[in-house]
């Protein structure tokens, strides 16, 4: 089957050599040329592991190439997907649909044949509506007279596990008000039925808030354990127990339950807002979302207070340095989209301390949003002469620090651990002044 993936981003593109992988013939169109061409030589426009190889051996198999052409790109495709961005727009937390709309109006111009038009991008409900109204107005309808569907299928991919996640997905979402598309998508996903992944058909407008409701419960998950881990900080309870405890509830299950300095990236804070913003318009207010947004807006603010109280309180902490270990919003990404280091970074700039930088893939998109920090080759660099040590990001390269090294360079053996990698009783042991989340 010929797919053609609009917008070669992100989701496109890992999801564009997935397919491929799959044994489908794909193209990704993209109208930025410099991406196109860098895909041409290889190069990947993300840091997602183990995209660059999946791509070179799909483009060397020749199932799976690209273009900036989009006429040229969905000629024959049975089914065109559209994964362009939708940021939220600016001022009113709106997902922004311009480049969906003028992607759809683009492919009703050009269509030549019957196809499923497909909406992976995160769209708020009733996108799909507008997609459609699209299209029935297109030349392709009105003029060639085509068949086409209006399908959603939202993506539920994690950064830095996207590959795995695409191949072993929980569920596949398939909102499709017709039997032409539901035919079209169970051939796509065929290979997966195969390994067992279940298919879940459903109207249009349930897939689009599928998403936004699964997004939304996760980030209600986190901010829940993150309140838990103030309230065991003060009650000299310990947060991962407590989140073991409940975990193993069925229930409630064990996952995301990870407390931490607050939730970022690019789907969490944007798909919150987003639904915010469509439970406002529908007056259906969702209270408990509202919460969730202004809470974690708070705590990552409040990361970088800790921070200072490690090194004596604002006052003290005057003129001092801090090292900062990882920047992303998450390991194995580069993506620094609403990571809480930024938070943290500010904090500790308008307190006057000096901020020293290491991360491994996030610091060329991190240096112009804190201009102030001091980008380092290494942790070691880094935590020279630094009055406090602090791990924003659990990569693995901050898991097993040499803290003889560690204190050996530092001013002060002093240890802030925003993600929980080290034990409490270790880092002391090793003569550390160690706080950390929800632990005594
Ligand atoms: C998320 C969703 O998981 C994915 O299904 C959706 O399609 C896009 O958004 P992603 O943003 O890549 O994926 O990252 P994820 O691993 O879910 O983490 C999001 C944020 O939550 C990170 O900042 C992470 O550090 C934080 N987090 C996650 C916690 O603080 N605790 C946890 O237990 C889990």
């Amino acid at each position: 089957m010929k797919i053609a993936m609009v917008g070669s981003g992100y989701v496109g593109l890992v999801s564009g050599a997935c397919f491929a992988d799959f044994g489908h013939d794909v193209v990704c169109i993209d109208k930025d040329p410099a991406k196109i061409e860098k895909l041409h030589d290889g190069i990947m426009p993300i840091y997602e592991p183990g995209l660059d190889a999946l791509v070179d051996s799909n483009v060397k198999a020749g199932r799976l190439s690209f273009t900036t052409d989009l006429a040229e790109g969905i000629k024959d495709a049975s089914a065109i997907f559209i994964a362009v961005g939708t940021p939220s727009r600016r001022g009113d937390g709106h997902a922004d649909l311009t480049f969906v709309y003028a992607v759809a109006r683009e492919v009703g111009e050009a269509l030549e044949n019957d196809a499923v038009v497909v909406t992976k991008s995160t769209v708020p409900v009733g996108t799909g509506d507008e997609v459609e109204r699209i299209l029935a107005d297109s030349a392709a309808v009105k003029d060639r007279g085509l068949k086409v569907s209006v399908v959603s299928n939202p993506e539920f991919l994690r950064e830095g596990a996207a590959i795995g996640d695409f191949k072993h997905p929980d569920r596949i979402v398939i909102g499709a008000e017709d039997d032409f598309g539901r035919d079209v998508m169970s051939e796509v996903y065929r290979p997966l039925f195969l390994n067992q992944s279940p298919l879940l058909f459903v109207n249009r407008r349930s897939s689009e808030l599928i998403k936004y409701a699964a997004n939304a419960f996760l980030a209600t998950k986190i901010t829940f354990i993150n309140e838990m881990a103030d309230l065991c900080e003060k009650v000299g309870a310990d947060v991962q127990d407590v989140s073991r405890g409940i975990g193993m509830d069925g229930r409630i299950g064990s996952k995301f339950l990870h407390a931490g300095p607050g939730y970022g990236g690019s789907c969490f804070p944007k798909d919150t807002l987003a639904l915010l913003k469509t439970a406002e318009d529908y007056e259906s207010p969702t209270r408990i979302v509202e919460a969730v947004v202004k809470v974690n807006d708070t705590r990552k603010r409040a990361m970088g207070r800790k921070v200072l109280d490690a090194l004596g309180g604002a006052d003290a902490a005057r003129g001092k340095k801090v090292a900062l270990l990882g920047l992303t919003f998450k390991p194995n990404t580069d993506d620094m989209r609403d990571s809480p280091a930024i938070a943290v970074a500010q904090a500790l700039g308008d307190a006057g301390v000096q901020v020293a930088a290491y991360d491994p893939e996030g610091m060329e998109i991190a240096a112009p949003l804190m201009p102030d920090v001091t980008m380092c080759a290494d942790p070691y660099e880094a935590i020279d002469g630094a009055d406090a040590v602090a791990i924003v990001t659990e990569w693995d390269a901050f898991r097993a620090l040499d803290l003889n090294r560690v204190k050996a360079l530092a001013k002060a053996p002093v240890l802030v651990d925003l993600r929980n990698i080290y034990s409490p009783q270790d880092v002391r042991d090793a003569g550390f002044e160690y706080s950390s989340i929800g632990r005594a």
